[in-house]
């Protein structure tokens, strides 16, 4: 199948890493014009060097932006211009219960997870009204639909992306723009590492994550590839009538209708 993408240009925001770094890979293979964001220069031009290496793609484009603040929004859209396909990604939320965080986790959070695709989806959409094509594709989590243990921020923000999303659809199908949400369940990055690295327990992480994975009706973790995949087609031309929806991609690990 032609997805439609070549020579298109994609913004793929925290990318340095995990599910964002793999998004880009796959646009990178379809010939986009990609750029990539997040905070970390070294980290970032190390993540744009590998991806050109890899697919033989030299327009793939580091641009360093924290996603908490507005200025770095402003400035990073205005270095790239027009996109014609916006990849929303973000760093997780820490875990915690609800007597672990104060106002200043509360708005960090809302300016991490909620605003930033607010402001993303503010400066793409005019150009995208114009040329009457845009995908816009937000990376959430499986809370979008079923709270997790110990993630009181991100069951509280993913919903919200979800509700915004479905409004935004309604908004932007007459111009031809088509926003969807899709969540991942365990896949294997930094993040998930991390958030296994905090829990006390006797077995180390890989036996966990393969101990997790047995609990998949796959039988195993996914890798940010297979995600990628999912992401690459919902944010192509070749989508033409999907929108305002969400998706999970997690092995069948939810049960949730
Ligand atoms: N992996 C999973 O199984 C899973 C499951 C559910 C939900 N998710 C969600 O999916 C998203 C991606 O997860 P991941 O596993 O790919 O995480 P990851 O491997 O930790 O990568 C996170 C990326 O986000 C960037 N980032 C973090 N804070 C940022 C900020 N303020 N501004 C700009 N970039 C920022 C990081 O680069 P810098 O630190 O250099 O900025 C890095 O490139 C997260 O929101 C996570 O909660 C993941």
């Amino acid at each position: 199948m032609d997805l439609g993408v070549k020579g298109k240009k994609v913004l793929v925001t925290a990318a340095s890493k995990g599910l964002g770094k793999a998004c880009a890979k796959a646009y990178a293979e379809e010939g986009a014009q990609v750029f990539i964001a997040s905070r970390n220069k070294a980290q970032l031009d190390r993540a744009a060097n590998e991806i050109i290496e890899q697919t033989g793609n030299a327009n793939v484009e580091a641009i360093v932006c924290d996603l908490t603040k507005s200025q770095d929004i402003e400035n990073m859209m205005q270095s790239i211009g027009r996109v014609d396909i916006l990849i929303n990604n973000a760093g997780g939320p820490p875990a915690g219960k609800f007597n672990d965080f104060d106002d200043a986790d509360w708005q960090h959070a809302f300016e991490l997870l909620l605003m930033n695709i607010i402001r993303t989806v503010r400066a793409v959409t005019p150009a995208m009204r114009e040329q009457q094509f845009g995908r816009i594709v937000n990376i959430t989590s499986s809370s979008m639909k079923q709270a997790l243990d110990g993630l009181l921020l991100s069951n509280t923000f993913r919903p919200a992306i979800v509700g915004l999303s479905k409004s935004l659809s309604q908004e932007l199908a007459s111009d031809q723009i088509l926003i969807n949400s899709v969540g991942p369940g365990t896949m294997e990055t930094d993040r998930i590492r991390d958030i296994y690295k905090q829990q006390p327990s006797d077995e180390s992480v890989e036996e966990r994550l393969n101990k997790a994975g047995t609990n998949i009706p796959i039988g195993r973790i996914g890798q940010p590839e297979e995600f990628a995949k999912a992401i690459l087609f919902l944010g192509s031309a070749a989508n033409t009538y999907i929108t305002g929806q969400t998706l999970i991609v997690d092995g069948g690990a939810m049960k949730t209708l």
